[in-house]
């Protein structure tokens, strides 16, 4: 078997370590290095079932690095990389941008040089929807939708996926670039709007809703996302750009009052609050190219994916109260109160 030394950057966060533990417990030609800064979202402890496997390593250090990261490509013979590690939160690049251009550009350039001097296989640049902006009432993002980002962490987001096509165009490095809609599902930090109200309305506290929450995101269960980025790693066609989504509209409200239901708690925790500045009012995916050109389609519903994910916040009570009681709680309390 000819085993696969890849790269997982980013492996600790909500996407990554979905991501480690589907590929750890469904193949094993990958030899998969994980390495992660363990900023405020990184969490060892989302990986509990992958750590003692023979094909995993961690290694704990910031990408921005570049002479730790020129020995990690060195001491485990790099081979191919998927770069998830970012800073992901909007609100918090509105309240301070420079970790996201640093992790986020900067980050992504280091590794790409590193992927050119040690010519690569593969190098997969996990992006997002929000790089396209805000869209109208409609039509949806296609990969030819001019790139216009809004927010810091977008903007940020737009510049690695510049710096990346960049670089397979200059150096031939084989870049391919994943641009994702909004995901929901196990191990999200409770800053997401998911998880966020899941675990608000399980408190008794309030449920802050931006501006007049009609603003609409586009839902992919994280195991979807995790398939697609694992079939365009494998097929994926360099030099190119897939757009995934699972065409599942919602607006915030409906989310909310939808979780409120399932939790039977009452409406009267909604609390709309202030708008978030340069809030992007829609975001909808046109997922048709990785469709049809590499077979992917997403197989989990919105309405039974929700409702794994809210039992998994149910049964897993510790995991988020040691966050919103450790690292987070300085951020937690003053956003929602102590109450
Ligand atoms: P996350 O914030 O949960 O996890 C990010 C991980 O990256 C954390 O483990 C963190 O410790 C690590 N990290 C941050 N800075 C680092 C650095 N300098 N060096 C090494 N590690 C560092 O984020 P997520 O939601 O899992 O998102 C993963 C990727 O997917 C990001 O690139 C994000 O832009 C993209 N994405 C996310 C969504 C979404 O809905 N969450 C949608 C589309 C795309
Ligand atoms: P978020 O989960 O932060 O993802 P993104 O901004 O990357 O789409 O937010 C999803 C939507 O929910 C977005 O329109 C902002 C809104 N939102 C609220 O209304 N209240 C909240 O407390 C949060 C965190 C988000």
């Amino acid at each position: 078997m000819n085993t696969k030394n890849i790269l997982i950057t980013g492996g600790a966060g909500f996407i990554g370590s979905n991501f480690i533990n589907y590929i750890l417990s469904s193949r094993d030609d990958w030899n998969v290095i994980n390495i992660d800064k363990l900023t405020y979202a990184g969490n060892l402890e989302n990986l509990k079932g992958s750590e003692k496997k023979k094909n995993y390593s961690f290694v704990k250090g910031d990408i921005t690095n570049n002479e730790l990261i020129d020995y990690v490509f060195k001491k485990f013979s790099i081979r191919y990389v998927i770069n998830f590690a970012a800073e992901s939160h909007v609100d918090r690049s509105i309240l301070g941008s420079e970790v996201f251009y640093r992790t986020n550009v900067i980050g992504t350039n280091v590794l790409l040089e590193a992927s050119r001097r040690y010519g690569i296989e593969k190098f997969v640049q996990i992006s997002t929807d929000e790089v396209y902006g805000s869209l109208g009432a409609d039509g949806l993002f296609t990969e030819q939708t001019p790139l216009s980002p809004n927010s810091p962490y977008s903007s940020s987001k737009a510049a690695a996926d510049m710096a990346a096509l960049s670089f397979y165009h200059t150096y031939g490095v084989p870049v391919v670039v994943t641009r994702c809609s909004n995901n929901y599902g196990p191990l999200q930090f409770p800053e997401k709007l998911i998880p966020l109200m899941i675990i608000n309305s399980l408190n008794n506290k309030k449920l802050p809703v931006y501006g007049d929450g009609l603003n609409v995101r586009d839902w992919i269960y994280v195991t979807d996302h995790n398939k697609a980025v694992e079939l365009v790693f494998e097929n994926g066609k360099t030099g190119e750009v897939y757009n995934i989504g699972a065409s599942r509209e919602m607006k915030n409200i409906d989310i909310v009052k939808l979780i409120l239901s399932k939790l039977d708690k009452s409406f009267n925790l909604i609390e709309y609050v202030k708008d978030r500045p340069g809030h992007d009012r829609r975001y909808a995916i046109d997922s048709s190219k990785i469709q049809n050109e590499l077979g992917w389609k997403p197989e989990y519903e919105f309405e039974s994916a929700i409702e794994k994910t809210i039992d998994w916040y149910l049964n897993n009570k510790n995991w988020w109260e040691r966050i919103i009681n450790g690292s987070y709680k300085d951020y937690y309390d003053q956003q929602y109160g102590k109450g």
